[in-house]
């Protein structure tokens, strides 16, 4: 029993937050952000508007693509790290906003590799039978956790959500994924504050991301460049075979090392960061979605997912689309 992609949807909130609005918020420049990221606008949610609200739209997104409805899944996964509430799990109220009943939903917690995390269970449990076919999502509102009067972090960030329905097939589909995770890493990249420790513990209002960014960076081409050789050493492939290389979009500078180190060519990347920022666990299925709907990636090719972040966690997958 395999898992294949059976299709893909997204969406992303209407405003939009560019480098000129940037400029005048905080200290900075579009030139240094294009630069040192490759972000040049990124979509915010509105007042009222919700996580839910982008999940429910990518999945009715890739349901719609498919021709199928909420009656036709058995599993819903969210991968999200700021979900609406911290319970009901986003996957039961995603099944409740679609008109499902009774199946399996929950959410996962991993940060930027959620996504991929959400993949590789979805997968093992079609692989094993304990369901046939499973609405995957990644949705984030990362504007309700960014300080927007730091200029390290706020223009990185951007919100969005990106779905997959995965089924059970005949032939890969999922070749392979391959999850990590080091907590040793803790403290270059997480949001302070929480239901067990308090809520606003270090400021009067809100606690934000903190990040080591120049770290997190260093840390991140490392891993991902390693993590994409034991990714195609592991299935017999090299870099010649992918067709397309759908990586996280954290930073522009980060996707370019990776290629370099790989010896891929960035014409074979597909890039969203410019338009969506760093969606964190939304990034790879909205690029994905992106991608298949401009006609670049085609049935039959072989893709290669890769994520990293907060934990750190990472993990890449190999998929014949
Ligand atoms: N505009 C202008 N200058 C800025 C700036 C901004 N938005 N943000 C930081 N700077 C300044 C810094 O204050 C620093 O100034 P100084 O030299 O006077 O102290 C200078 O630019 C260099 O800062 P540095 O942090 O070394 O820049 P960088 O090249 O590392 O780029 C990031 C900063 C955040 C873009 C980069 O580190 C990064 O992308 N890291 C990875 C982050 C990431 O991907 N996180 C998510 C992982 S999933």
């Amino acid at each position: 029993m395999y898992t294949r992609i059976r299709s893909t949807g997204h969406y992303v909130p209407e405003r939009v937050l560019t480098n000129q609005d940037f400029e005048r918020m905080v200290t900075t420049s579009d030139e240094w952000i294009r630069a040192r990221t490759g972000i040049e606008r990124r979509h915010i949610v509105s007042p009222g508007e919700t996580n839910l609200d982008l999940c429910e739209k990518a999945a009715r997104s890739a349901l719609g693509a498919a021709g199928l409805g909420a009656e036709d899944l058995d599993l819903i996964l969210v991968a999200t790290t700021t979900p609406n509430q911290v319970f009901p799990n986003m996957g039961v109220l995603l099944q409740d906003r679609l008109g499902g009943h009774g199946y399996p939903c929950t959410s996962l917690e991993s940060a930027c590799a959620g996504f991929i995390y959400g993949l590789a269970i979805a997968n093992s449990l079609i692989q094993t039978s304990q369901c046939r076919r499973a609405l995957v999502v990644g949705g984030e509102t990362l504007s309700r956790i960014t300080d927007y009067t730091d200029r390290s972090t706020c223009i990185l960030f951007g919100d969005g959500a990106g779905a997959v329905i995965l089924e059970a097939a005949s032939e890969p589909g999922i070749i392979a994924t391959h999850l990590h995770a080091d907590g040793a890493y803790k403290d270059l990249l997480y949001y302070p504050s929480g239901i067990s420790l308090g809520f606003d513990r270090l400021r009067e209002s809100r606690d934000f991301i903190r990040m080591k960014g120049g770290e997190v960076f260093r840390v991140a081409v490392n891993t991902l460049s390693q993590l994409a050789l034991e990714t195609l050493e592991a299935a017999g492939v090299t870099s010649t075979d992918l067709s397309w290389f759908v990586p996280h979009q954290a930073n522009l500078r980060i996707i370019q090392s990776i290629a370099h180190k790989l010896g891929l060519p960035m014409e074979r990347i597909v890039l969203t960061i410019a338009d969506h920022g760093n969606t964190s666990t939304a990034s790879i299925p909205m690029a994905l979605d992106v991608a298949v709907r401009d006609g670049r990636i085609q049935r039959g090719q072989l893709l290669l997912f890769e994520a990293f972040g907060g934990g750190f966690t990472w993990g890449s997958a190999l998929v014949r689309y």
